[in-house]
């Protein structure tokens, strides 16, 4: 439970709002490398921390992610021309290059110097793991682009979906640090089996518990937190524990434990105070990995088939997720398909900012306790003057505890123990 102080703190990210003034701190995800495949490709809206952008790919291949409103008389460049290294505004034609310079403007005489004096809001970009980033932050606190976790080198494989859920992004980062509701929400998709550890089939991740009610244990890191959600194991469980770690790393990443084939990674990017991007990827160093349309198929994620042109539902609120009683009846416990579908249903059945002010937690809820613990104390830090949590801190160190799932004996200390 939080205060009504509080939870505004955590949600909201508009404008002045501290948590969002903190997220700038940090290289965001933007949009996914594919939605400007290629150069001068059509130019894609963006809304990020409650700000609307619009990103394209200039000639010679640079990310470019500008205000979206021409800074003439403010016109969406998003209807704009993508040609010859740069973003022509259609009204004017004033026209302006990844870095925001405006480099052409017919509507003035030459002489008149304007055309060098415009430099439009822009925003630096990075390219890794398959996502376009951008940092959104005071230019001297520009922190140095590290890898994505799930992208360590070049060579990784890297399946990843996006898709924006209508709630605010705590919503979306608590759902993927909740371990419990797996063994409900998921448990279609996640059924219990007597397999080793989480093992992906193709279209189900078994898993050797049958126990719903997770034992939780956190630590504090100096990029978040860890926990561990701990099960009796349906084979040996007088003397072994089915153990689940999962990582969170400032603001928004989550490091789910691994199955059997690929690691799993969520980011949960506010898109404003009410709608966040849920980006998910499966991925791995060898490769064994998982290509992009079996991770697209098998989490129900299809662009085109189960998401729209701006990577919105077609399984929405308007026909309640298209959940399928009958299928109920029949043993599905959900009757909604995908497990990402399944989580945004519940996230976005809780408004669009939950209210935290009248919540009953239980001792499964530790995870979430702490993340809200752990981001609220970040920013009230942020903003005496302090650094953000993680923002310098090398993405090998992360990796160095990773998140792992394992059946162990009940001895194991899982805070020291590394798989
Ligand atoms: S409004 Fe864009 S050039 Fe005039
Ligand atoms: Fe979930």
């Amino acid at each position: 439970m939080l205060t009504r102080e509080e939870n505004e703190l955590l949600c909201r990210v508009e404008g002045d709002a501290p948590m969002g003034q903190m997220m700038r701190r940090y290289w965001l995800p933007a949009c996914l490398a594919e939605e400007i495949a290629a150069p001068d490709c059509d130019p894609v809206r963006v809304r990020l921390l409650g700000e609307n952008l619009v990103a394209f790919r200039d000639s010679e291949g640079r990310a470019g992610l500008m205000a979206e409103q021409c800074p003439h008389r403010k016109a969406s460049l998003f209807y704009g021309r993508n040609e010859e290294g740069g973003l022509r505004c259609l009204y004017h034609g004033w026209k302006f290059a990844v870095d925001g310079q405006c480099v052409d403007m017919s509507s003035e005489p030459p002489e008149s110097g304007l055309c060098a004096k415009v430099k439009h809001k822009a925003y630096p970009t990075r390219e890794a793991g398959g996502v376009v980033w951008a940092y959104m932050g005071p230019a001297a606190e520009t922190p140095e682009f590290e890898r994505p976790i799930f992208a360590p080198s070049e060579n990784t494989r890297v399946a990843i979906f996006k898709i924006v859920s209508q709630c605010n992004w705590a919503q979306g980062l608590e759902g993927g640090i909740d371990s419990a509701h797996s063994s409900s929400l998921h448990s279609t998709d996640m059924p219990a089996a007597r397999v080793p550890g989480s093992t992906a089939t193709g279209t189900a991740w078994a898993r050797p518990t049958t126990d719903k009610s997770p034992r939780l244990e956190a630590e504090e890191t100096n990029y978040g937190f860890r926990y561990a959600a701990i099960r009796r194991p349906i084979q040996n469980s007088a003397t072994h524990d089915y153990l689940r770690v999962t990582t969170f790393v400032a603001p928004f990443h989550i490091m789910i434990p691994p199955n059997n084939v690929y690691n799993v990674y969520q980011m949960s990017v506010p898109i404003d105070d009410d709608a966040n991007v849920i980006y998910l990827c499966a991925w791995s160093d060898t490769t064994a990995g998982v290509d992009v349309e079996a991770w697209r198929k098998f989490t129900g994620t299809q662009f085109g088939v189960d998401l729209d042109k701006t990577y919105r539902k077609l399984n929405n609120r308007e026909n309640d997720f298209g959940q399928d009683r009958k299928a109920m009846r029949l043993g599905d416990f959900t009757g909604i398909r995908g497990f990402p579908n399944q989580d945004i249903a519940m996230q976005e059945s809780m408004g669009a900012v939950a209210d935290r002010t009248s919540e009953r937690l239980g001792a499964s809820d530790l995870a979430i306790v702490q993340f809200r613990r752990t981001m609220l104390q970040a920013v009230r830090d942020f903003q005496a003057g302090k650094k953000p949590p993680g923002v310098g801190i090398r993405a090998a160190d992360y990796k160095s505890y990773g998140s792992w799932e394992r059946v162990v004996p009940k001895s194991t200390d899982w805070r020291a123990f590394k798989p």
